[in-house]
């Protein structure tokens, strides 16, 4: 099973969501990540785990195309396969939303974030067409100001789209997201009673019942 987050927007939050889903469903399952982030981010996360005595994640690179290829056509059995991909369009990212059984896409409720998703929307379509099948992604709402209740015209733009599946879990902007990273934990494990702790188990609940997997 794979699912990668996805989108060509840098900054959205992809490699923080994948690090907090990665280290809460493996404690149900095996888990894999493949790390396709430019900055490395979740690498550099996972050490701090490890330098910390901490059981680290199952992380994964590759340089070649092929050899991502051959990866992820194998059957992968009772795993999950999460894959972190780089804030750009690239053939790897492409590969990556080919081949997932579940795409998830955080957008914040900023102008720039709409346009970033007009443009992710013409690389769903592209790759629609290519596979004959709609691709369809689930879109996640993140680092939106604790304060605002109405995120608008992202909103809107998500429902009418064919390509966009709206989460209901959404994330605000909290520190513990940064800090807890910066102690090589998931914020789970960093403030468990935090309230990005509990926004962070609603989407984990969400996502397992779209995987199947809790
Ligand atoms: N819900 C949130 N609350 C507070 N900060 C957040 C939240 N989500 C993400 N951030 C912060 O936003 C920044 C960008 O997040 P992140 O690196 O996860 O984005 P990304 O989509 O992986 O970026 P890239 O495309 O460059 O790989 C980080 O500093 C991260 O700590
Ligand atoms: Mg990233």
């Amino acid at each position: 099973m794979i699912l990668t987050l996805s989108h060509q927007k840098g900054g959205v939050g992809k490699s923080t969501i994948a690090w907090n889903l990665a280290l809460e469903f493996s404690k149900f399952l095996p888990v894999t990540v493949i790390d396709l982030d430019m900055q490395r981010s979740m690498s550099a996360a996972n050490r701090i785990r490890t330098d910390k005595g901490m059981a680290p994640l199952d992380i994964c690179h590759f340089g070649d195309a092929d050899e991502f290829v051959h990866y992820i056509e194998k059957d992968h059995e009772g795993r999950l396969t999460i894959i972190d991909s780089g804030g750009f369009d690239s053939s790897f990212n492409r590969i990556a939303i080919m081949a997932s059984d579940v795409l998830l896409t955080p957008v914040s409720d900023k102008p720039f974030d709409l346009l970033g998703l007009q443009k992710y929307e013409e690389i769903l379509e592209a790759l629609s067409g290519f596979q004959e099948k709609t691709i369809k992604t689930h879109v996640v709402l993140n680092n939106l100001n604790p304060a605002l209740r109405n995120f608008g015209d992202v909103m809107e733009f998500v429902l009418m789209s064919e390509y966009f599946e709206l989460m209901t879990s959404v994330l605000r902007q909290r520190v513990d997201f940064s800090n807890s990273v910066g102690v090589g934990k998931s914020v789970i494990e960093h403030a468990p009673q935090g309230r990005a702790a509990l926004e962070m188990k609603a989407l984990c609940k969400e996502i397992g019942e779209i995987l199947n997997i809790l």
